[in-house]
């Protein structure tokens, strides 16, 4: 059969239903990576549009995941897409899909009052032992478990993934004060059986990756400001010379260059002792680049041209 997952029939799997808000890049390809090691998806976003978007993305990806695992076989290609496409559900409804959810991963809008305010709903129809947990790569989880009573406090953890979803091996499993042990395991676990690898963390700004990645990308900008070196020669720098497969402007424009702002303002704004002074003082080349709308690769324009 074209299964995607055999291997992952010996593993632990600490949960079977997964309910996955929003449905852009991150969310879907969660949802993917899911449903192609055999767990049973619901992806929700606030509109069918939204979803019909996210599944294309899904379908996209799979496309090419299937490309590679049966060369020659257009039909075996095909039946593994559907196959995987069959255990990814869509709703637009926003609490029904937590009634007997497993896991929730939550990747809607970088927003904390509107994740507080999905978090504090879903609690109330999630049973007791429904884990919760957010993708947010820049708040702290605290402040988004705070929106939920006591008992889910202790199940509730960060679960962050990384852009591309389907090609990064890595989810940070982050510990927040009250996260259980035994919710920090099950969520290794989890990451386990979709064949990622699980590294673990406090509750600390930018969790491992963004904490260095970000201070490094606004070090190259600073670079380029000061005239001490072009944007391509940054970049070719860093890939022949440090072994990364995109410079930071590259990585930048991929990531989204609204993002890399909202995350170095919300830091900035929180204190400049929060990641360290003038790591992440604001760059107006940067600025400038989002207020006239070129985001990166999303928009066609970033520093580079798409
Ligand atoms: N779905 C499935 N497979 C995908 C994919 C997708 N969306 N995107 C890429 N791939 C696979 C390709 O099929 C290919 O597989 P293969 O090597 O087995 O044949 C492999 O990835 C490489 O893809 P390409 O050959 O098309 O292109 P590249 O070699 O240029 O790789 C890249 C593309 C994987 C994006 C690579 O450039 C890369 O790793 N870049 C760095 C990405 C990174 O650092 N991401 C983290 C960003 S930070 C973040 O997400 C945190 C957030 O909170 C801000």
């Amino acid at each position: 059969p074209a299964d995607s997952a055999p291997a992952g029939s010996e593993v632990e799997r600490p949960f079977s239903k997964v309910v996955v808000y929003g449905s852009g890049l991150m969310g879907s390809g969660i949802a993917q990576v899911a449903a192609q090691y055999n767990y049973q998806v619901t992806l929700v976003d606030l509109n069918q549009n939204m979803l019909d978007k996210g599944q294309g993305y899904i379908r996209s990806s799979l496309k090419r995941v299937a490309r590679k695992k049966f060369a020659d076989d257009a039909s075996q290609q095909t039946a593994f897409v559907d196959n995987v496409m069959s255990r990814v559900k869509v709703s637009t409804d926003p609490v029904k899909p937590v009634e007997d959810a497993d896991l929730v991963v939550e990747a809607i809008v970088e927003n904390i009052k509107v994740k507080q305010s999905l978090f504090r709903s879903l609690d109330e129809a999630a049973p007791q032992h429904t884990v919760f947990t957010s993708n947010t790569s820049s708040l702290p989880i605290g402040q988004l478990l705070a929106a939920t009573s006591d008992q889910r406090a202790t199940q509730f953890a960060g679960l962050h993934f990384f852009n591309p979803v389907p090609q990064m091996k890595l989810v940070e499993v982050v510990k927040a004060a009250t996260t259980s042990q035994q919710v920090v395991d099950s969520l290794t676990a989890f990451c386990q059986s979709i064949k990622k690898s699980p590294v673990h963390c406090n509750d600390t700004p930018g969790f491992i990756v963004n904490r260095l990645l970000v201070p490094y990308m606004m070090e190259a900008l600073r670079m380029v400001d000061r005239g001490d070196a072009s944007v391509r020669d940054v970049d070719t720098a860093m890939k022949l010379g440090a072994g990364y497969p995109m410079g930071p402007f590259e990585l930048a424009d991929y990531v989204g260059l609204d993002t890399l702002k909202f995350i170095t303002d919300g830091w900035y704004k929180e204190g400049e002792g929060l990641v360290g002074d003038g790591l992440v003082a604001p760059s107006k080349r940067l600025d400038a680049l989002v207020a006239a709308g070129n985001l990166g690769r999303k928009t066609g324009k970033g520093f580079y041209e798409y």
